[in-house]
């Protein structure tokens, strides 16, 4: 590793990437999902490649391109996303973006009429593929989370880390206007404390994050 070009830091590693929101089928036609523009997942995905790393990108649905040199798999459903992760495994990294649905429905095989539907839903929670990466034998070195907070944002993303068994949880003030925006306002918690970045661009925040990444993997 010595050899290793400066600006190739994550030569030779793996990392494992979740963007996008997940869908929920309620049928074919219907589905409940969380907000979600991908951006931040697939900026850091993209940055992570440009430091030389293998890329992993398990995204649900996007409308964005795959960034140069990163692989991507495509998944739709919460359950999909957790079985891509495992497959994608082992990595030296794990950075979790994706806005995962807390919930799904028992999903109808055809188009259920409204007249048909009653004014409730059934919902069934979801694995929580962070924390079970987290407590996995298979847990990659530096395991990453995101939290996307309206209030009280530190203590709810240090509460995610310790649940969790995240390293670092990137916890992302969205009370303004952030949401499919292009700026994020970033606090890292990590096991010394929090660090609170100026608001800045996605692509900056993931630039950002990439080196820190390579900082503790070196
Ligand atoms: N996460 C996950 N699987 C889930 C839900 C969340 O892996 N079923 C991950 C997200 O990708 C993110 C982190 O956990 O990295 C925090 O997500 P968040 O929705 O903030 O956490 P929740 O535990 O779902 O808490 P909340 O009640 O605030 O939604
Ligand atoms: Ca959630």
């Amino acid at each position: 590793r010595a050899l290793t070009p400066a600006a190739q830091p994550l030569a030779g590693r793996h990392v494992l990437v979740t963007a996008g929101p997940t869908h929920e089928a309620i049928d074919p036609v219907r589905y409940i999902a969380n907000r979600s523009s991908g951006r931040q997942g697939y900026a850091i995905a993209g940055a992570l490649a440009k430091l030389g790393a293998r890329v992993t990108l398990v995204s649900g649905p996007t409308a964005l391109q795959t960034p140069p040199g990163v692989s991507r798999v495509d998944v739709e459903s919460a359950r999909e996303m957790a079985d891509a992760v495992e497959a994608a495994l082992p990595a030296d990294a794990a950075v979790m973006v994706a806005a995962i649905a807390d919930w799904r429905v028992e999903a109808a095989p055809l188009k259920r009429a409204k007249a048909d539907m009653g004014d409730r839903l059934e919902l069934v929670a979801n694995p929580d593929i962070l924390a079970t990466l987290g407590h996995s034998p298979r847990r990659p070195r530096l395991l990453v989370g995101f939290a996307a907070e309206t209030h009280d944002v530190i203590n709810h993303a240090a509460g995610k880390r310790a649940r969790k068994g995240a390293d670092w949880i990137v916890a992302n003030d969205v009370s303004g206007d952030v949401m499919g925006g292009t700026a994020n306002a970033i606090h890292l918690v990590t096991e010394n404390g929090v660090e609170s970045w100026e608001r800045m661009d996605k692509d900056l925040v993931a630039e950002r994050l990439a080196e820190r990444i390579a900082h503790a993997l070196a």
